[in-house]
């Protein structure tokens, strides 16, 4: 463990840099928090991380010795880089929130196995002293179950994602669930109060305590939907923070502590505004079920109407105004590119061309800034829902790309939908809407999208990509 501690009265180089370390933390998370920093910030908190790695190899001290096993050190952490750069370059856009849950999961096990580690190296003149109840053991303890929950969990909703584990809904779930937590405090607890002489007496129960909640972890995320994954997945995350702050408190590490303490924040802080976003409370997301009903019978006796490619592309050459509306089909279908090839062909024949971006629309949090950055649109042009909402009776055509329930004006007009209440595109404001789809699919949320039957909405029926290529060409021939 460091014995250097942050109370004490001299200041060490490893200090200074754990300090350094947390700064670069704070300055990357708030640029983080806007697509043109976001990169920047990135490269910042990196760096905060590497400086942390290096200052602790070289300076860290146990009883006045170096660190050891330095050839073992060395070499995890270039296997590490080597596995964890590779999967990051050769990862899809559209599995990034398997990758997350897959990342988020390895720092649940490494506060995991912190504490295992370290439990049977806690001191017998502080178990003299106070017995097992003292903080050092809470924070192992503590460090143990969540980042066990942590990891087990993410392993099971990256399997969801990938789509090799389905869903287990059945309703007595919660009930076991919520038996598995009280008997985790329960050992806890117990733990904490055992008369020992030396804390290596208490390993299997450590292991007991490591078992039980690996079977939480799964049993927890199990019942959720598979694509409510990314909420749980904030939630999982801000776990892994907080069991990365309890080895914070362990070794009396600065660096660790306040990067623990932003992820836990920062997860927890997302997962609210994305259960915000979607209308939905965090006990919905978790023992709910969510999807289908509302007034799904509205739309029978109507029909769509259908819009050729060409007349597509003669109503939005001719346009001054143009606003898309991206959504999790653009995805799917990886069709960012020529999207953005329509809307600088559109932008050379005059056409003033924005996005609206919808805070949930796809299946990660800022998915469509991701997928259009990608595609290299400037940020400018991507406008916020609520900011560009006002401006949509103005515009002459909407152009939905695989977005279904971010434009569903059931959100507004009927209060038996699972998504009342959510802020949505106004789509129907605009003067002409065309949506591209491949069919009458229906969206995330299962429900009927009367959208689709407006007066002013007409269909353009075909994956995103066919059609955007497609439509291109015309454009070019006028
Ligand atoms: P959705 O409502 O899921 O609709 C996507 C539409 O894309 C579908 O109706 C589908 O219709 C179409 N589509 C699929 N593949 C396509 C392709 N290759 N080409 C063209 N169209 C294609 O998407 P949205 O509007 O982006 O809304 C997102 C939903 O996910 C919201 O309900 C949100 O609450 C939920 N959600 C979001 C998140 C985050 S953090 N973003 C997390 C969890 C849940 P067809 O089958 O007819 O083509």
């Amino acid at each position: 463990m460091n014995d250097i501690s942050p109370f004490s009265s001299g200041i060490s180089i490893l200090e200074i840099t754990y300090v350094v370390t947390s700064v670069l933390f704070i300055l990357g998370l708030k640029m983080l928090s806007h697509p043109l920093t976001a990169r920047r910030g990135n490269i910042l908190s990196a760096i905060g991380m590497g400086l942390a790695i290096i200052a602790t190899i070289l300076f860290h001290k146990k009883d006045g010795r170096p660190i050891g096993n330095l050839g073992f050190i060395l070499s995890a952490i270039a296997i590490g880089t080597v596995i964890g750069w590779v999967i990051a370059k050769r990862v899809k856009m559209t599995a990034m929130p398997q990758l997350v849950s897959f990342f988020n999961g390895m720092g649940g096990a490494a506060a995991a196995l912190i504490s295992i580690l370290e439990f049977p190296h806690v001191s017998s003149e502080l178990i003299a002293k106070s017995g097992m109840a003292n903080g050092h053991v809470l924070a192992i303890l503590l460090g143990l179950m969540i980042g066990t929950v942590s990891w087990a969990g993410s392993m099971i909703a990256f399997g969801k994602l990938d789509g090799w584990i389905g869903d287990m809904r059945i309703k007595v779930m919660k009930f076991v669930n919520l038996t598995i937590l009280a008997v985790l405090i329960g050992l806890i607890v117990f733990i904490m109060t055992r008369n020992v002489t030396s804390s290596s007496e208490l390993m299997p129960l450590i292991y007991i305590l490591f078992v039980i909640a690996i079977v939480y972890g799964v049993l927890f995320v199990m019942p959720i939907g598979g694509a409510d994954m990314p909420v749980v997945i904030s939630l999982l995350n801000s776990f892994t923070g907080v069991a990365a702050a309890m080895g914070g408190f362990l070794y009396s590490n600065q660096a660790m502590l306040t990067g623990g303490i932003l992820v836990g924040s920062a997860g927890t802080i997302l997962t609210i505004l994305m259960c915000r976003a979607m209308n939905r409370s965090l006990l919905n997301v978790i023992v709910g079920v969510f999807g289908g009903g509302g007034q799904t019978n509205l739309a029978i006796g109507k029909s769509v109407k259908e819009i050729s490619v060409s007349d597509a592309a003669v109503l939005l050459s001719y346009s001054k105004k143009v606003v898309i509306v991206p959504g999790y089909g653009l995805a799917v279908a990886q069709a960012q590119h020529l999207c953005h090839e329509l809307d600088k062909l559109l932008g050379e024949k005059g056409v003033e061309v924005k996005y609206a971006i919808h805070p949930v629309a796809g299946r990660m949090p800022g998915h469509m800034n991701v997928l259009l950055a990608e595609a290299d649109v400037p940020y400018e042009q991507l406008i916020e829902s609520e900011v560009i909402n006002p401006d949509l009776p103005n515009t002459d055509v909407l152009v939905v790309i695989g977005a279904n329930d971010v434009v569903n004006p059931a959100a507004e007009d009927d209060p038996s939908s699972p998504i009342y209440g959510m802020p949505i595109i106004k789509a129907r404001d605009a003067k002409n809407v065309i949506v591209m789809k491949r069919g009458m699919g229906k969206g995330y949320a299962a429900i009927e999208n009367m959208l689709f039957y407006d007066d002013k909405t007409k269909m353009l029926f075909g994956d995103a990509k066919v059609t955007l290529q497609n439509l291109i060409n015309e454009v070019k021939s006028l």
